[in-house]
């Protein structure tokens, strides 16, 4: 671990450091139970990619090569990303998640299951964007990613231009991108970055395509809390364009 946590647990911002970005996220929550951090420290380093090591190297334990790569900015507790990856074993998955607990529900969830195909980067997704080969993904998801309501917190959002390109560069031609929240003012927002950029699309035709999900929606933990206070999400959809030939 290599930042200071503040007294509520948060990690300290990592400004100042030259090979960091800031970060303003939990890494670390309750005590982990002794079968989770065994996992961690026995069986991540075998499904972990990383800036510095960004190959996920699916054939180390897929039988194929995956038709798909599907990559999770934020997975939570991965809840999400194992259904996901049950339902398609064909198709290799990144998820990338800095909350440790997060990462060690879903090595849980990896080793009932015994998935196969998924990999993890327990850090900070964007230097793991720039590290990893352009064109390269098939589809991404930033489901209920943290909001930062207050105006002075908005640049903290996931969701800001840099970001956007550094997605577009990994994302093929025709990917898509799927976002979800309840927290309006951030699906506003999220929706004109997107419209301002020029490598996205959105694919709405009629108001029903984002109030409710897609067919082959799986919802997150935080979809089910939202929906349990009564919230209505929005899903965002957007196809990547095809670059300039
Ligand atoms: C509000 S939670 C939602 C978790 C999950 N997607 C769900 O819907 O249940 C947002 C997650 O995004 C993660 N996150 C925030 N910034 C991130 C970043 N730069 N890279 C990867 N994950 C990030 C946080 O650690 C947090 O677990």
């Amino acid at each position: 671990m290599n930042e200071k946590k503040t007294r509520t647990g948060a990690a300290a911002p990592l400004s100042g450091r030259p090979d960091r970005l800031d970060w303003h996220g939990r890494r670390l929550g309750k005590k982990l139970r002794p079968g989770q951090k065994e996992l961690l420290e026995k069986s991540l380093p075998d499904i972990r990619v990383t800036a510095q090591n960004p190959d996920p190297h699916f054939l180390s334990t897929m039988p194929n090569t995956p038709k798909q790569v599907w990559l999770e900015i934020g997975f939570g507790g991965g809840e999400h990303l194992a259904v996901q990856a049950r339902a398609h074993p064909d198709i290799g998955f990144i998820g990338c998640e800095p909350f440790v607990n997060g990462v060690a529900k879903l090595m849980g969830a990896i080793h009932e299951n015994e998935l196969k195909n998924i990999r993890i980067c327990d850090d900070d997704a964007r230097p793991l964007l720039d590290a990893m080969v352009e064109n390269s993904i098939d589809r991404s998801f930033i489901l209920y990613s943290d909001p930062w309501p207050k105006k002075r917190h908005h640049k903290r959002r996931f969701i800001v231009k840099e970001n956007l390109d550094r997605l577009a560069r990994v994302l093929k031609d025709g990917a898509e991108l799927c976002f979800a929240s309840d927290h309006m003012d951030f699906v506003e927002w999220t929706l004109q970055h997107l419209l301002d950029h020029p490598s996205f699309q959105w694919q709405a035709q009629t108001a029903s395509d984002w109030r409710n999900p897609p067919k082959d929606w799986v919802p997150t933990r935080y979809e089910e809390k939202a929906l349990a206070r009564g919230e209505r999400p929005a899903y965002l959809l957007f196809t990547r364009l095809p670059r300039d030939t």
